[in-house]
């Protein structure tokens, strides 16, 4: 594991080298933004740097409200939760949904958060395979519970695959399910303006439950569950992550504040993020590289063996730049990520390096 000494937006510096991260999930740099930067240092100020106890006792500042109304408008959505992680808050949200005439249809590539909330919320559960909606109709159509749900990630983790909301639309209108989508890379990514799965297929509304985290696009720490008044009564069980887990410190619910109010009123830093990853996906493309096509904000690239990743990625590291090794289904690559805050010359100079070493280790 890398002890990071130092880190600025794109750059980190490892045993004193500086390194250039193309695997962040900060797409956007925002954790280092000096707005950003500024209204966490004054919040850090006025409330401290913990909150010392859980959302229902000392936990709760203006900002953690605030920021609960700025991610449910967001999201257009009435009401949210704010918890200590992503992790916790589809823990809690899947465990709080479940009651005896419940049960769960779950994309196999899923999120642990999101599998581990089904473990303990000790309902009954079928796996469908990923992406594969024909799969889950078979599913459903044999199911004689009355109270089904439906979970997915609307941008899969590991290769930013995009979760086909149109089918499940009807899918949803035929059969009737509760519909969770978990936008932990989907937030500030997709859609035109940000705002996720549904903004993309112009389907706002059709989400029961969306999920999310302010640790990737928005640069900080926390997750969140936003959904509508009419939902709220589905919640049958008390979100226990919620209720017994210290909140997030109020300097980065402020840093999450901010980030959120730059990115509505910058959406080029959107369509930027895009251009740059698409910069990538061109240049290893014409190169004769093997990558993913599903994603739109993540690219895999792929190498024959475990041990030519890994001489990538060490190579990559001596020339200054730090990646993230995968295995995918078996094939093992690179995840890469482009940042908003990502020159032309600093990807042009890594494309170039990557082709360089690939060509050379062959
Ligand atoms: C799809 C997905 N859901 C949930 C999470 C958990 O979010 P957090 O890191 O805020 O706990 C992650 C983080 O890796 C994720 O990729």
């Amino acid at each position: 594991m890398f002890m990071i000494e130092g880190r600025k937006a794109q750059c980190i510096t490892v045993d004193g080298q500086e390194l250039i991260i193309f695997s962040s999930n900060d797409y956007f740099g925002f954790s280092h933004h000096p707005d950003v930067l500024k209204a966490s240092a004054e919040a850090a100020e006025r409330f401290g740097c913990g909150t010392g106890g859980a959302p229902g006792t000392s936990g709760t500042t203006a900002i953690h409200r605030q920021l609960a109304d700025n991610i449910a408008r967001f999201k257009h959505r009435d009401l949210a939760i704010i918890f200590s992680s992503g992790y916790a808050a589809n823990v809690g949200l899947h465990q709080s949904l479940a009651n005896d005439d419940t049960i769960f249809f779950s994309d196999e590539k899923n999120h642990p958060s999101a599998a581990d909330g089904l473990k303990l919320s000790g309902c009954d559960k079928r796996v469908f395979k990923h992406r594969d909606y024909d799969h889950l109709e078979g599913l459903l159509k044999k199911d004689s519970h009355t109270r089904k749900a439906v979970t997915t990630c609307s941008v899969f983790t590991l290769d930013g695959a995009i979760c086909d909301l149109d089918r499940l639309a009807r899918l949803k209108e035929k059969y009737g399910f509760i519909l969770i989508i978990d936008e932990a890379h989907a937030t500030g990514c997709l859609g035109k303006t940000g705002r996720g799965l549904e903004e993309h297929y112009n389907l706002t509304g059709i989400t029961d439950y969306i999920m999310g985290t302010f640790s990737k696009a928005l640069g900080s720490q926390g997750g969140f569950i936003t959904y509508s008044k009419d939902a709220d009564k589905l919640l049958s069980k008390p979100l226990r992550p919620f209720e017994y887990s210290t909140s997030i410190a109020a300097p980065a619910a402020a840093a999450s504040l901010k980030a959120l109010q730059i990115l509505e009123s910058n959406v080029e830093l959107i369509v930027k993020m895009k251009a740059n990853i698409k910069m990538i996906y061109d240049y290893l493309n014409a190169n004769g590289f093997q990558l993913n096509t599903s994603g739109k904000h993540i690219v895999n690239v792929y190498f024959e063996s475990h041990k030519k990743t890994m001489q990538v990625v060490e190579g990559l590291h001596r020339n200054g730049y730090f990646v993230v090794p995968i295995n995918l289904d078996g094939r093992w690559g690179l995840r890469l990520t482009a940042m908003a805050v990502h020159t032309d010359k600093q990807i042009h100079d890594f494309c170039n390096k990557l082709s360089g070493m690939e060509t050379f280790n062959k």
